[in-house]
C-alpha cells in the first residue's frame, strides 16, 4: 500500500472512500492528524492531511519526523507527498503541475534526521536522487496514461516560511537552478530516505513565484483559486492511476 502525504485535495467529501481513522503514536509525538485509511479510485490507500485539522501547522511546525514514523509503522511501501509550489520554470505557471527530480533546502531549525542522539548512532543517507527514481516514474507513466501534461523534472527550492519569498530571493533561487519553490518536501523526502521508505513528490503551482511572470504584481491567491482547483483535480487524478497500475 502507497501513503499520500497532502492537503484538502484528498481529503474532500468523496474523494476517499470506505475510510476508516487509525491514531498512531511515535517516538516523536502525534502525526499532524489520524491517518486515513481507506480507496481512491477503488484502491487502498494511506493517507495523511499534512497540516492538520484546520491547517493548524505552518509548513515549519509539522511534525515531519512523527508523520513519517508513523506511516512506516503502518507498513506502507511508499510515499507520494503531493504539495503546491510557486513556480519559476516556464511550464508552472498557476495550474502547472510537476514532478519534480532534484531538491535545495533552504529551510532552518526543522527536526530533519532520526539520527540525533548519541544511542541512534549516525547515518548519512545517499540524498543524490532526493526523489525515488520508480516512484517518480510511475506517476509520469500514469500521467502520460492519462494524456495529463506535466513537468517530468526539475528542481524544487525548499524554504522555510511561512512567508513568501522577496522577488530578490526569487532570482537568487532561480541563479541556483530552481524550477519552483515550496515550503514541505523537505525534510519528508530526508526522514522517508532514513526510513527507507521510497518517497516523490507531485506539486502543483499555485502562484507564479514573487516577482516571476508577467505582472510581477503581489501574489494573489484568491483569483487563482478556480485554476488550482482544477490542477488539484488532476493530481488527484494522476495518483489515483498510479495506485490503481
Ligand atoms: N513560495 C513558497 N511556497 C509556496 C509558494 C511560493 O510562492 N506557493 C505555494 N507554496
Amino acid at each position: 500500500m502507497l501513503a499520500l502525504i497532502g492537503g484538502s485535495g484528498f481529503s474532500g467529501p468523496g474523494v476517499l472512500t470506505d475510510t476508516e481513522t487509525v491514531e498512531i503514536d511515535t517516538p516523536y509525538g502525534a502525526p499532524s492528524a489520524p491517518i486515513v485509511l481507506g480507496k481512491l479510485g477503488g484502491t487502498p490507500v494511506a493517507f495523511l492531511l499534512r497540516h492538520g485539522p484546520g491547517h493548524r501547522f505552518a509548513p515549519h511546525t509539522v511534525p515531519y519526523r512523527a508523520n513519517l514514523w508513523a506511516l512506516k509503522k503502518l507498513g506502507v511501501e511508499g510515499v507520494v507527498g503531493v504539495a503546491t509550489v510557486g513556480g519559476i520554470a516556464g511550464p508552472l505557471g498557476p495550474g502547472g503541475i510537476a514532478v519534480p527530480d532534484q531538491l535545495i533546502d533552504y529551510t532552518w531549525g526543522r527536526e530533519v534526521t532520526y539520527y540525533d542522539r548519541p544511542e541512534a548512532g549516525v547515518k548519512h543517507v545517499d540524498m543524490t536522487h532526493p526523489f525515488d527514481r520508480g516512484l517518480r516514474e510511475e506517476l509520469i507513466a500514469a500521467a502520460a496514461a492519462l494524456g495529463k501534461d506535466l513537468m517530468t523534472e526539475g528542481t524544487y527550492a525548499c524554504t522555510q516560511g511561512p512567508r513568501l519569498e522577496t522577488a530578490a530571493e526569487v532570482r537568487r533561487y532561480a541563479r541556483d537552478g530552481a524550477d519552483m519553490i515550496g515550503m514541505t518536501l523537505y525534510p519528508e523526502c530526508a526522514l522517508a530516505r532514513e526510513l527507507d521508505l521510497p518517497y516523490a513528490g507531485i506539486c502543483v503551482s499555485v502562484n507564479h513565484a514573487a516577482g516571476m511572470g508577467d505582472s510581477k504584481d503581489e501574489i494573489d491567491f484568491e483569483s487563482l483559486h478556480d485554476v488550482v482547483e482544477r490542477a488539484v483535480a488532476k493530481v488527484v487524478e494522476v495518483v489515483e492511476e498510479t495506485l490503481r497500475r
